[in-house]
């Protein structure tokens, strides 16, 4: 039996310092090989808190995440998030003191893999910087880049461990349309390899209309568009 890539189910969440808020409740997603995501919803409505919980890299006060079909526990966390699951966070969350090529090779450098000069996980971290369109930055330290060419290293970086998942926090939100472009079609382009989905959170409603499934969360509520 395939199980889904990624299930959630009743996942809620509140936060309680510095005062009690609700940010959702009873949440289920269910994502399949092949699948692109769409999550829409206005500012503070909890895309990112989502997004992360989905990634494992927060927990849900409720509910069950299940990546591969393996319920989320302490004891598996870390290597179903650096074998599955590449992220690309709002805020990149880079290491500005290292290159965009040492930068896109941090998922491997955690899996322990070879990474030095001609390893396989360099010459991929190279070509997957081309791919973005940064093979002429990639001995840059990623202080000296520009917003939209951080964004497109951390996208780079999602991709390093060639995970099944990836999850995007606005992608192309820092981009002028013809480099949102390339982000969308590397992102799409993405789904169509065996045993990949995608999860993204935009406010991009045309991007949003180019997945296969397109949901807003409002009022605490995941729903089909
Ligand atoms: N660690 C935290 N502690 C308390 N409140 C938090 C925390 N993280 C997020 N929040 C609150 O949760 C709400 C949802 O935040 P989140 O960043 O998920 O929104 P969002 O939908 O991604 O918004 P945007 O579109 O502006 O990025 C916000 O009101 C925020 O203040
Ligand atoms: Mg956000």
């Amino acid at each position: 039996m395939t199980h889904p890539l990624l299930e959630a189910k009743n996942i809620s969440k509140a936060f309680y310092h510095p005062s009690k808020v609700d940010i959702f409740k009873d949440i289920c997603l269910k994502v399949c090989a092949g699948d692109s995501v769409a999550i829409v919803g206005r500012s503070g409505e909890g895309k990112s808190t989502l997004l992360q919980i989905l990634g494992t890299l927060e927990e849900p006060c409720q509910g069950v995440l299940s990546i591969a079909g393996e319920p989320v526990q302490a004891g598996n966390r870390s290597r179903l998030r650096n074998t599955k699951i590449g992220f690309v966070f709002q805020s990149f969350h880079l290491l500005e003191d290292y290159t965009a090529l040492e930068n896109v090779l941090m998922p491997a450098r955690i899996a322990r893999q070879p990474i030095g000069k001609g390893s396989a996980a360099e010459e991929r971290a190279l070509m997957l910087l081309d791919k973005v369109g940064l093979a002429d930055r990639a001995y840059f330290h990623t202080k000296l880049l520009s917003g939209g060419e951080k964004q497109r290293v951390a996208l780079a970086r999602a991709m390093c461990n060639d995970p099944s998942l990836i999850l995007a926090d606005e992608p192309s939100g820092n981009l002028d349309s013809q480099t949102a472009q390339l982000i969308h079609d590397i992102l799409l382009d993405f789904t169509q390899h065996p045993q990949k989905a995608l999860i993204l959170v935009t406010h991009d409603r045309e991007l949003a209309q180019l997945c296969s499934q397109q949901y807003e969360l409002r009022h605490g509520h995941l729903q089909l568009v």
